[in-house]
């Protein structure tokens, strides 16, 4: 089995400098790009703040010593160039056949051939990707729950076609990260969407009938069932047009209408009601809580 050194990661948004962090806090050489300085400016920010709480909390004492080590592991490139050398790649870019298509054949050119290709997408077919690609074999889902550097989750997503050798080098590394890898086959929405999401509609169906306020249904989850936050709260978070875009994915992938999207939330999607994110969702959020939109 590889022993991988240094990983490159694909994208500097949310999750792929998660993944960076992750990766240079457990010791390996981490090479992130993007298309342009400033998604790497920003993601350097994010990493720098983050694992300056993280390590503040969990070991004061060597915090400064622990923060320069892992920040020095992170190399912040524009050029798919500087990733020739890795050993492993994690794909973050955006959630778009296409985008990703474009960035596997990049990476398929600069990369060795024995390189793994991981992609975290949380909807887009395994095998599919898997498919368009020269590495049938060698693709592999590694999907890391937000935010990455606190969540112990790593659903591993095996295509119809990835090697068994592709399988437990991919589950070592994500110990390595120190996550638990969890096993699933490639189906629309995995294991961890398929369950989650439809459980957020029916609590919007819910709301949309009057059965409850939000309040209520909320509560009603976090009391009763010991979710640590209620289902509408947790899809404000997530981002309304996430949680839209993730059904659709089940409703068509499946064609069945257990997976119909509430028409509530596709309304407040085309209302502009993304959730947190936005300022308004399901709930009202202080206006400095909006993410200031991408330029
Ligand atoms: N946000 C989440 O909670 C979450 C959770 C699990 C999985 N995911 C998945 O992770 C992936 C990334 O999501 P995100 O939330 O980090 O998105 P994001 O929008 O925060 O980041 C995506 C980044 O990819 C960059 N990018 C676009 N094209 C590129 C290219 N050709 N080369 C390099 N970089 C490029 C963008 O500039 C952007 O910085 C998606 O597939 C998403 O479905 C997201």
């Amino acid at each position: 089995m590889m022993s991988v050194k240094k990983i490159g990661v694909a994208g500097a948004g949310t999750m792929g400098s998660g993944i960076a962090q992750t990766a240079a806090s457990a010791g390996l050489d981490t090479v992130i790009r993007d298309v342009d300085q400033k998604f790497l400016d920003r993601s350097r920010q994010a990493i720098e703040h983050s694992l300056r709480k993280l390590l503040d909390k969990q070991d004061p004492q060597n915090a400064p010593t622990r923060f320069q080590a892992a920040m020095a592991r992170i190399y912040f490139s524009t050029s798919w160039k500087d990733l020739a050398d890795v050993d492993f790649v994690i794909e973050a870019v955006n959630e778009n056949f296409d985008v990703k298509r474009e960035v596997f054949s990049q990476l398929e050119q600069i990369t060795r051939p024995d390189v793994i290709l991981a992609s975290n997408t949380s909807s887009i077919s395994i095998t599919r990707l898997a498919a368009s690609s020269g590495r049938r074999d060698r693709f592999i889902g590694m999907h890391f729950m937000n935010p990455v550097p606190l969540m112990k989750l790593v659903e591993i997503v095996r295509g119809l076609q990835t090697s068994e050798e592709t399988l437990n080098t991919t589950g070592t590394l994500a110990e390595r990260l120190g996550k638990t890898p969890v096993e699933v086959n490639d189906f629309p929405g995995f294991v961890s969407n398929r369950l989650l999401i439809p459980m957020l509609n029916e609590a919007m169906f819910a709301l949309f009938e009057g059965v409850g306020s939000a309040e209520s249904i909320d509560a009603i989850m976090e009391l009763g069932m010991n979710h640590p936050m209620g289902p509408l709260r947790l899809a404000d978070l997530i981002g309304l047009d996430v949680c839209l875009d993730i059904l659709n994915v089940l409703y068509e992938g499946f064609r069945d209408p257990k997976y119909r999207p509430c028409p509530l939330l596709v309304k407040m999607v085309a209302a502009g009601y993304l959730g947190k994110k936005s300022g308004r969702g399901f709930y009202q959020y202080d206006a400095s809580f909006a993410k200031s939109p991408r330029s």
